[in-house]
């Protein structure tokens, strides 16, 4: 274990923070790993974990090259309470990169793992944990932070904003399931062995071809070939893969799917993953699902927020969804390095005042871009009226091109000056991207 000299203290003395990368589960230092899964494990409400899906845990860990942060108590606790071998608060980060828009891949510090123990909540170890870890992130110069959210309540006050949304849907695969466009390629059952070289590199692709993807951890793998059932950790002997192959013959998509049981009515099929890096795979993989003998519902708790598989059927109303729900959540820590990294849909010329409670990104910037690359210039002060003041969670919010500053203006979040009303929609102009913006990876 790396201790972080010195170790932060929250409470005076009462904890220590350690940060360490997990350990393989043969290496003596197996435990401490362990223990911090666990604790995770514990903090979501899960039921304990077997050993194995411990050590299979740890073993994607390292793939990933997560950094695990545990807070331990310092002393023992009371009889009868939990070992303080056990952190009472985790966090993890690792390093993926974020499709910001046209293919360009900016490096992302992603968030994950953060709990903190009932027992041990609100005395400030999130805010310490967060703030410490955007500090080093940026430090390092990663310009943007990503996490998911299980509450949309926590983590503006630290500068993240919703990027993208996705949302649940049944669709009724029955006889009004038709496509009313030409499907091209075709589709084959395939063996969920396949995939350990095949998702990687369909998601490789679709992940360039998507505006706010985020790349994918080891575990995804490991789903789409059977090999980790999401809840068990073990083998997934329920699961199909269907993969969509390019008239060429090149496999450019692919559909995990479980059947529910007979005893479940209407006989219903999840829908567990669908990527696709191409429309033609897909809607080729659509029309797989949606002609799939005795089935008469698919459902995916994942689909995109703008789905054009509503556009491509005959009767759309077969697809039924849920409101969106955030997905994405995004923290610019370097306007400059983040903005600059873009492409940009238009060209033209906006000056920013940013704020940011941390005071990791807050200032004036112009921002001017010509043929479509930009140039930022942080201004020590500003030089004349601000056309656009926001939080740097809405600039967060609007940097992949899957919230509309106009919607932000018209929710208060974003303010223009008085001499430039139009800059929200100069700004959504030009931070348009070549399609919907949506991310296929939760972490
Ligand atoms: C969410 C969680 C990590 C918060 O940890 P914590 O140490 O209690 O948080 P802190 O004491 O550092 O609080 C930091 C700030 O966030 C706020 N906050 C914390 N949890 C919150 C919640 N669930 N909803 C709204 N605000 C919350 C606090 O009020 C505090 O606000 P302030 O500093 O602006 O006054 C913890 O409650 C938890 O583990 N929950 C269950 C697991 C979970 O949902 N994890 C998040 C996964 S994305």
């Amino acid at each position: 274990m790396t201790e972080v000299p010195p170790p932060s203290t929250p409470e005076a003395g009462r904890y220590e923070v350690h940060r360490f990368q997990a350990a393989d589960s043969a290496s003596p230092e197996f435990p401490t790993t362990a223990e911090w899964i666990r604790a995770v494990n514990y903090g979501f409400y899960k039921k304990a974990l077997a050993d194995t899906h411990v050590a299979k845990t740890a073993a994607a860990y390292r793939v990933d090259d997560r950094e695990l942060t545990g807070v331990y108590e310092t002393g023992p606790g009371p009889e009868g309470a939990l070992s303080s071998d056990r952190p009472v608060a985790t966090f993890a980060s690792m390093r993926k990169t974020l499709n910001a828009g046209y293919g360009r891949l900016v490096p992302a510090h992603l968030v994950t793992a953060v709990t903190v123990r009932t027992d041990h909540r609100r005395r400030g170890l999130l805010r310490r944990l967060m703030a410490e870890d955007l500090a080093r992130a940026k430090a390092d110069g990663v310009p943007v932070a990503a996490l998911t959210a299980s509450e949309a309540s926590i983590y503006r006050r630290f500068g993240y904003g919703v990027a993208t949304h996705e949302r649940r849907v049944t669709v009724s695969t029955g006889p009004r399931f038709r496509l009313a466009v030409p499907t091209r390629g075709k589709v084959i059952a395939a063996e969920p062995a396949a995939m350990l070289p095949l998702a990687p590199a369909i998601f490789a692709r679709a992940h360039r071809a998507t505006p706010g993807s985020v790349d994918r951890q080891e575990q995804y793998t490991l789903h789409a070939a059977g090999q980790w059932e999401r809840s068990s950790g073990g083998e997934d002997p329920g699961l199909r893969i269907a993969v969509h192959l390019a008239e060429d013959g090149t496999p450019d998509g692919y559909a995990a799917y479980r059947f529910r049981g007979w005893s479940h009515e209407p006989p219903t099929m999840d829908l567990l993953d669908l990527v696709a890096a191409t429309p033609d795979a897909y809607l080729g993989l659509w029309d797989f699902l949606g002609s799939l003998d005795l089935i008469e519902r698919v459902v995916w708790d994942e689909a995109p927020a703008d789905d054009p598989l509503v556009w491509a059927l005959e009767d759309s109303r077969v697809v039924r969804a849920e409101t969106a729900r955030d997905m994405l959540w995004l923290r610019i820590l370097d306007v400059r390095a983040a903005l600059e990294a873009r492409h940009y849909a238009h060209d033209g010329e906006l000056t920013l005042r940013v704020d940011d409670a941390l005071g990791l990104s807050a200032g004036y910037y112009r921002l001017a871009v010509v043929d479509g690359t930009a140039t930022v210039e942080a201004l020590g002060a500003p030089d004349g009226e601000a056309l656009l003041s926001l939080d740097i969670a809405d600039l967060s919010s609007v940097y992949v091109g899957g919230v509309s500053p106009v919607s932000l203006l018209q929710a208060g979040r974003i303010r223009t000056g008085e001499s430039s009303p139009e800059a929200a929609l100069a700004l959504a102009q030009m931070l348009a991207v070549e399609r919907p913006a949506h991310c296929l990876t939760h972490f």
